[in-house]
């Protein structure tokens, strides 16, 4: 049954991300009635709302966000503006969709309204399951072209090798599916090797894991957003399903 109450999305952060939510809100693939946008960079949020024919108010911070009572807030900006704004966001009881998901890594603060969606990876239903038996080892490999690093190289490179954790903090805008799957896999440790590679054009995560009953090979080859090469259209319409998810709760 539809529920009558006026459903608002306060979306924090108006670029690759936040442009194909938005884009979705504006299609009605989102049950929502109103959008609120906050973006630091002013012309990025009016941009944004000029583009899409939606009930849009721009607002200047969070603080004005929060006022205007939305169901569902999504942080699609950076890992700074999730530390920033988890807590502030989650203590006035709104859903919170975390896209920067590396800022929880040492973030000490837990709450039933930190939702991680599964981002430019999936499968997480799987291994989640493996991982309340024993889970003995996890390899994340991802490639993508060396525009996404600002690198010129004409032959495959290792530019990490490492565990999760310090690979999403070197980086932050490239690796934050590192860090949602080893909240995934906890307490075993993600062993990542990253690699700009000038043979592909799209941006591809492989998952390779032993477990007590048996192995999962999981490969994402995802084509990388025009505007952001770092980032895969996967992860936006990741936080799409979640959204449509909380907005019906
Ligand atoms: N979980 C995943 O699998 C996954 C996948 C891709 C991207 N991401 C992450 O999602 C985030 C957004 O990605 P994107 O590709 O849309 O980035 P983007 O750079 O295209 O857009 C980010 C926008 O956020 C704004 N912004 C940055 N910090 C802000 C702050 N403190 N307050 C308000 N606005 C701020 C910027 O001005 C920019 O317009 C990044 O942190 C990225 O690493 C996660």
């Amino acid at each position: 049954m539809k529920d009558s109450k006026t459903k608002t999305v306060g979306l924090i952060g108006c670029g690759a991300i936040g442009s194909l939510i938005a884009q979705a809100i504006e299609k009605k693939i989102v049950n929502c009635d109103k959008l609120v946008l906050f973006d630091y960079q002013k012309n990025k949020a009016a941009d944004l709302k000029a583009s899409i024919d939606f009930p849009t108010t721009i607002v200047k911070n969070l603080e004005a966000m929060l006022h205007l009572n939305p169901s569902v807030i999504i942080e699609a900006a950076s890992q700074k503006a999730a530390n920033d704004y988890i807590k502030p966001i989650t203590t006035k009881d709104i859903h919170l969709i975390i896209m920067s998901s590396g800022a929880l890594i040492d973030m000490n603060y837990q709450s039933k309204k930190i939702h991680v969606p599964s981002g430019a990876i999936g499968g997480l239903d799987a291994i989640s399951s493996a991982a309340l038996t024993q889970i003995s080892e996890v390899i994340l490999t991802t490639k993508k072209n060396p525009k996404a690093f600002d690198m010129d190289n004409t032959q495959p490179k290792i530019i990490y090798e490492g565990n999760a954790e310090d690979a999403a903090k070197l980086y932050p805008k490239s690796m934050n599916v590192a860090s949602t799957l080893s909240f995934i896999v906890k307490p075993t440790k993600v062993q990542v090797q990253l690699i700009s590679d000038p043979t592909t054009n799209r941006n591809t995560h492989e998952i390779k894991i032993k477990w007590q009953f048996g192995q999962m090979l999981l490969r994402f080859s995802n084509d990388p957003h025009p505007e952001n090469p770092r980032t895969s259209a996967l992860a936006a319409w990741s936080a799409i399903n979640l959204l449509n998810t909380l907005l019906e709760k």
